[in-house]
């Protein structure tokens, strides 16, 4: 469903500050996928979405999203078929506006009001309600509520929410949990197997968490120096442990981590 073919991306060519973020990367992911992507600090992860979500072009290869080629769409053409989380939950909210219309815009956005004048019908409140209510955070009473009141988790879970509201063919979650809570990052990934699951989304997920990385969706990628240098499913990924995927990737990156401490971080 999606397929990049010899992908390449340097940052600033010609001057010293000269950085090969992705270099000749392939990579054919499967209807259905759920993805989980590891790596250390500057691998290339980000670097990969963006160029996926069409932040910026890359310099060689190709993008297919479903049998299309997407390579040169502009970023906001692709943003109806790719839904993508950040860190931060304040990024993909409107502050000042309250939940119901940044779930509306979201919506709209998507181009699926069952309104032909763009408009939010009494049918989709109803059904805006009933998302908001199987998060569990009484959000479905506080619909009037201006979004920058709400914590970072509730705030998160709305966004994951507006991502996802028109399932899109494919989801990029970029370390969406690394600034909660343990416990509301625990909630948010718990919904996101959730939606993933219900929509049968296409899902690829950053994480520094090896423990999240391996007992989460159906296949690891482990990245170095914008390149994949593992890939891991099936049999091979069930039976592997921490320790072994550690070593693993030291001898793929051939080199030490900077910090294995990061990729161990254990929420
Ligand atoms: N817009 C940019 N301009 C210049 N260099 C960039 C830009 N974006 C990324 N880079 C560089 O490309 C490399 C890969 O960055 P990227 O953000 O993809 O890493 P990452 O794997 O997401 O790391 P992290 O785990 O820290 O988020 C880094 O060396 C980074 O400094
Ligand atoms: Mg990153």
């Amino acid at each position: 469903m999606l397929e990049i073919q010899n992908l390449s991306k340097v940052f600033n060519p010609g001057t010293i500050n000269e950085k090969k973020a992705i270099s000749h990367m392939n990579l054919v992911v499967n209807d259905g996928d759920f993805i989980t992507i590891l790596g250390s600090n500057g691998a290339g992860k980000s670097t990969l979405f963006n160029a996926i979500a069409g932040v910026f072009l890359a310099d060689e290869g190709k993008i297919i999203l479903d049998g299309e080629n997407i390579t040169f769409l502009p970023d906001y053409r692709r943003s109806k078929y790719i839904g993508r989380l950040f860190q931060d939950p304040l990024k993909g909210t409107a502050p000042h506006m309250t939940i119901e219309e940044n779930l509306a815009l979201a919506y709209l956005r998507a181009g699926h009001s069952t309104d032909s004048f763009s408009r939010i019908s009494k049918k989709d409140h109803e059904m805006f309600k009933e998302k908001l209510r199987l998060l569990e955070m009484g959000l479905e009473d506080r619909m009037n509520t201006q979004v920058g009141t709400l914590s970072g988790g509730q705030r998160q879970a709305l966004t994951l929410l507006m991502a996802t509201i028109v399932p899109p063919k494919l989801l990029l979650l970029d370390e969406h949990t690394a600034a909660l809570d343990p416990a509301a990052a625990e909630k948010i990934m718990k919904l996101t197997d959730e939606i993933v699951k219900a929509n049968h989304t296409t899902c690829l997920m950053i994480t520094h968490n090896l423990h999240q990385a391996l007992k989460t969706g159906n296949r690891t990628l482990m990245m170095a120096d914008g390149r994949i240098i593992l890939d891991l499913k099936g049999e091979e990924r069930e039976s592997l442990t921490m320790e072994e995927l550690l070593k693993r990737f030291r001898e793929g990156a051939k080199e030490e981590l900077d910090d294995d401490r990061i990729l161990l971080s254990d929420h």
